[in-house]
């Protein structure tokens, strides 16, 4: 019998129609996590990748805050989720909350969600790389996220990236897999190549 994992991660995982990176071959945002921390040091790999990203003007308009389960502060985050993200990220050992910086001591910055972007696919692969998935969530409450931290005005939270290895879907519960049984298909043609 195919084991559920195995069952998902084909339905999931990319298909290429020509080779790329392996990174990209094999990533997709999964909604069930292995509750077990991540090292620090692949957590510093992981920042790492995000502070190398491009960005217009070198401004690098971006703001991270990592919280590992088990502390109030990714409790905080946690609670700011709406109930969706919470149903399925219960388990996920890391969250990374990632800010765009709208204005520095240069002024309005018209690049910093592009440029966050960017940051937060570098942060992504790098993950994938190490053996960690990600999945973004752009539904939460970013005025309770914003109060919490006290961030300065300008830094605008846009998504809380969830971060672990993938869990033993045998343990999650049924809406979880039927909603990863979903294959997210691409569009087909995205150039005029
Ligand atoms: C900006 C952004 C916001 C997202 N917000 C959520 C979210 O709130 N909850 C969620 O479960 N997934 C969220 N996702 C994940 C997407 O649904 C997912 O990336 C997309 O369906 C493609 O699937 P794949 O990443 O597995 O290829 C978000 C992704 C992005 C890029």
């Amino acid at each position: 019998m195919i084991d559920i994992n195995q069952k998902i991660l084909k339905a999931r995982k990319p298909q290429p129609a020509c080779p790329v990176i392996k990174e990209i071959a094999s990533r997709f945002s999964p909604r069930y996590f292995a509750n077990q921390p991540v090292a620090d040091k692949d957590l510093k790999s992981i920042l790492e990748a995000a502070r190398w990203a491009p960005s217009a003007h070198n401004r690098q308009p971006w703001f991270f805050y990592l919280t590992k389960k088990g502390t109030k502060d990714h409790q905080k985050l946690f609670a700011a989720l709406n109930s969706y993200n919470q149903s399925w990220s219960k388990t996920a050992p890391v969250f990374i909350l990632a800010c765009a910086i709208t204005h520095d001591e240069n002024g309005d910055n018209p690049f910093a969600f592009y440029d966050l972007g960017a940051a937060v696919m570098s942060l992504i692969l790098q993950s994938q790389s190490l053996g960690y998935y990600t999945r973004q969530m752009a539904l939460f409450d970013k005025e309770k996220v914003k109060n919490y931290l006290k961030l300065d005005k300008n830094y605008h939270p846009f998504v809380i990236i969830a971060l672990g290895k993938i869990g033993d879907y045998r343990k999650a519960n049924k809406e979880i897999i039927d909603m990863e049984l979903d294959p997210r298909p691409r569009k087909k043609v995205i150039a005029n190549f």
